[in-house]
């Protein structure tokens, strides 16, 4: 065993097995079927994944071979054309979908919009016919910067359906993050809104857009949805409203096959350092990952009312609000604002309202939630919950409980979902009905994708033993490259174990238990070396969070002469609590018990907030500078408030 190996400290053993009415109903029948299929998925992947591209998509031409993998770069469904919009929209036209709602929107100051599948089609149609009017087609880059509005849908489906490639940049970006975007990937449209409803204020996206567009050459024409009717500057030959470029534009369109490799989405990821990285997406495989997986981990029905709460700026807000769960015919409902507008429960009364089925949502909302107290959950039913979903960080098993007790009642799965923007889709997680959900655990693997957890040399380590995250063979939905910079690609993604070019480096540290469950333990790049052991932050932050007192728990190391690395845990309390000196002592010995002695923290600091990004993960980097008594380097633009950091230097 490589002495890089991550030890793994985690001791929860709790499992829930689906129920029986859950099972009776579920998609995937049996684990048996499971089993099989995975077998198959991973030991012929070609056939596995032709069959499925062949039942799961509508195809203008077929394809000849699945794959062209020459690593690390792969070619799926070679030869085949297709339209991705048409894949989501035209296919359901002239079926019992066509009335269906495709969307419903619930604005932050109490609008609501339902939208059915063929008002969304023709709404796309609409809109494509602009794109092509004012030039803007194949393989041309279009900005998109918008709330969470049903235009911002349309603008995705309608550069799919002109072959055009969107990027996504959240609402919550600024000037200056929007420049640097558009000028990487020299995006020729903008659509923007002049604003969008965030706690009760407008955030003014159309001054955001000025301002960036001011220092970037080549943006041609940008379009603008009306939604907050705040002031606007309209610049004369430039800024159009999409109201405007609607009169006129004919209701039908005709949309032009693509090849299946054809680029669909550029999406900027942080990366813990530098650039941001331009992960790129194609059109088929994408589309095939993300539609498969919503069948099976959300255990789609055609009655469901899906809500996903991440916005469309991220990568789950395009597989799991857009491509995936229209393309299988699914009722998405959309929300435009805060979580805790006008009150902490909004989410729950919304849930009542539209009587949504599904939730899917991110750990670092469940512990907001938490730390508003139950008070606000219990006053409404939420009855109609079938499923429960959480993504994008390790969910610490104190959150499982409360989301699985609190919101679904101990009737819902919690579908806990492993995966990455470069993933393009979900990696590991439960078969509802099938897999037993384990607090903290993404569980397994999904069709097709062979996960191991290897050392350093890309060797798999034995169960329970900690390693590196890896994905050993290529599969349809990941990225292709990174925008303009493929040796990044090669770099980041694909040169961690030597002489082995076609397995793909995660950046997560993993362990697998004895049932063969996946634990992700934290990035990589974040495991701390605790009296010689490598400790991933998830299992300490874990640990403190159990503690009745803690909301929420950030753990780094600091360089430490004696030992090299000394252990210092970032923690928030929840409201009603009270920093003293013995809280402090009552943590360490906390941790003590809960993980062994080895890891009680050398310092604890309480904190109003941890410094996060922009989609809610926190920013450990950040928290290793203030922990080292340095002032803050490096990027900070992906930070959601500036003024945590500040609050936490004055305290040093
Ligand atoms: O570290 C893992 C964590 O989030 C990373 C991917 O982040 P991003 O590209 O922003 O995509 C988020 C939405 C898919 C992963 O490398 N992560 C995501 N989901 C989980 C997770 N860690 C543990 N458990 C998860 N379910």
């Amino acid at each position: 065993m490589s002495d890089q190996t991550i030890t793994s400290v985690s001791r929860e053993h709790r499992s829930f097995r689906p129920s029986a009415e859950f099972k009776a109903q579920a998609n995937l029948g049996s684990d048996a079927v499971y089993k099989r299929l995975y077998a198959e998925s991973v030991n012929s992947p070609e056939k596995f994944w032709g069959r499925q591209a062949t039942e799961q998509l509508i195809w203008r031409k077929p394809f000849k071979k699945v794959l062209d993998w020459k690593p690390p770069h792969a070619k799926w469904f070679v030869g085949g054309k297709l339209n991705v919009s048409e894949n989501c929209l035209d296919r359901h036209l002239g079926t019992a979908r066509e009335n269906k709602a495709a969307l419903i929107f619930e604005g932050e100051p109490g609008d609501v919009r339902t939208i059915t599948y063929k008002q969304l089609h023709l709404h796309v149609s609409r809109l494509a016919h602009i794109f092509e009017n004012m030039g803007v087609g194949a393989g041309d880059r279009v900005a998109l910067y918008l709330p969470m509005i049903p235009e911002a849908v349309v603008a995705m489906l309608a550069c799919a359906r002109v072959g055009a490639i969107h990027t996504v940049i959240f609402g919550g970006f600024s000037a200056e993050a929007i420049k640097d975007r558009i000028n990487d990937c020299k995006a020729k449209l903008v659509i923007t809104a002049d604003g969008g409803w965030r706690r009760g204020k407008v955030i003014e996206l159309k001054a955001n857009v000025d301002k960036a567009v001011e220092g970037t050459p080549t943006v041609q024409s940008v379009i603008v949805v009306k939604r907050c009717g705040n002031p606007v500057t309209m610049k004369e030959g430039r800024d159009i409203w999409w109201k405007d470029a609607w009169e006129g534009a004919p209701n039908s369109h005709k949309a032009k096959a693509f090849d299946s490799e054809h680029p669909l989405f550029i999406l900027y990821t942080s990366g813990s350092t530098g650039k941001p990285k331009g992960v790129l997406h194609t059109s088929a495989g994408y589309l095939l990952g993300a539609k498969l997986t919503s069948h099976y981990v959300f255990d789609l029905k055609e009655t469901d009312r899906y809500f996903c709460s991440a916005d469309i700026g991220w990568i789950t807000g395009h597989s799991y609000v857009v491509y995936g769960l229209l393309a299988n015919g699914s009722t998405v409902f959309m929300y435009e604002g805060a979580p805790n507008q006008p009150e902490p429960d909004r989410f729950w009364q919304m849930i009542d309202r539209h009587a949504i089925t599904i939730l899917y949502t991110a750990p670092t909302a469940i512990r907001a939630f938490m730390r508003w107290g139950d008070n606000y959950v219990l006053r409404h039913s939420l009855a109609s919950l079938r499923l429960l979903g959480s993504v994008g960080e390790p969910i610490n098993p104190e959150a499982w409980m409360w989301y699985h007790k609190m919101i679904g009642k101990k009737r819902c799965p919690i579908v806990d979902t492993w995966w990455q923007t470069e993933t393009g889709a979900i990696m590991i997680a439960p078969m509802p009905g099938v897999t037993a959900c384990t607090p903290g655990s993404a569980t397994k693997p999904f069709f097709g994708i062979s996960a191991k957890v290897v050392d350093d040399q890309g060797k798999e380590v034995p169960r329970n033993t900690g390693g590196k995250l890896a994905i050993m063979k290529p599969w349809p939905s990941m990225l292709r490259t990174l925008w303009g910079d493929d040796e990044r690609y090669k770099k980041a993604y694909w040169s961690e174990f030597a002489g082995q070019p076609g397995v793909y480096f995660t950046g997560d540290g993993a362990r697998q238990d004895k049932d063969g469950n996946f634990w992700i333990v934290g990035r990589i790049d974040d495991v701390l070396n605790v009296s010689g052991h490598r400790i991933g932050t998830a299992e300490i932050e874990s640990a403190l969070v159990s503690h009745p007192a803690v909301a929420e728990a950030a753990a780094v190391g600091r360089p430490d002469e004696l030992k090299g690395q000394a252990l210092v845990v970032f923690v928030t309390l929840k409201s009603g609590q009270i920093a003293t000196e013995e809280l402090k002592e009552a943590l360490r010995s906390h941790v003590g018990r809960e993980i062994g002695s080895l890891a009680k923290p050398d310092s604890i600091r309480f904190a109003a907030s941890l410094p996060k990004t922009r989609s809610g993960k926190i920013m450990r980097r950040i928290l290793k500078e203030i922990a080292a008594g340095g002032l803050v380097k490096g990027d900070t633009t992906t930070l959601e408030d500036f003024s945590v950091v500040a609050a936490l230097q004055a305290e040093d």
